[in-house]
């Protein structure tokens, strides 16, 4: 897989850099969305997170970097907090907002590459990562952009 692929009109990547586990599985992360619910995704929030929310671990503006179909976003929303869940995979953030609809949970969803995330303009108390399975260098990356994004003392 070329790091960049195809014209804007059918690159699934969306002239973003490939992540390593998309080189990896050859597949972007929407495709993990297509068939069914993908391995990781348990239809409710992780037990982790339930627990962390419930110790008052999230505060202020919450940002889910990499929220798939969006249980842990959904969760904290429903606590009373401002969140903002982000995906590369349209087809998740999509599931996400059907269920912020039919649960009338205040939550917001956009695309978002959690490696520019500096494009969001916005700053967050608490970032929540559930699994964004980064490797290597992407890791210095990843701190970059959460600098950008998060405020003094802002937790991840
Ligand atoms: C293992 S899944 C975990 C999803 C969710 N946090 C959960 O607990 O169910 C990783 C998620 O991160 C997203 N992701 C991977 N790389 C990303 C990136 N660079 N920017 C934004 N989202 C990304 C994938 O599309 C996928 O939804």
């Amino acid at each position: 897989m070329s790091e960049r692929s195809g014209t804007p009109a059918d690159d699934p990547f969306r002239g973003r850099h490939p992540t390593s586990h998309e080189r990896m599985t050859g597949l972007p992360w929407d495709a993990s969305y297509h068939d069914g619910p993908a391995p990781w995704d348990i239809g409710r929030p992780q037990p982790a997170i339930v627990r962390l929310a419930s110790k008052g671990g999230f505060t202020g503006a919450v940002l889910d970097a990499g929220c798939g179909t969006g249980e842990n976003a959904l969760h904290v929303a429903s606590l009373g907090l401002s969140v903002l869940g982000v995906d590369v995979a349209e087809t998740a953030l999509a599931i996400a907002r059907e269920k912020a609809d039919a649960r009338g949970i205040d939550v917001e969803f956009a695309a978002a590459d959690a490696f520019q995330l500096e494009r969001l303009r916005r700053r967050f108390e608490t970032v929540l990562d559930c699994g964004l399975f980064l490797d290597g260098d992407e890791r210095t990356r990843y701190v970059a952009s959460l600098t950008s994004v998060t405020k003094h003392d802002g937790t991840l």
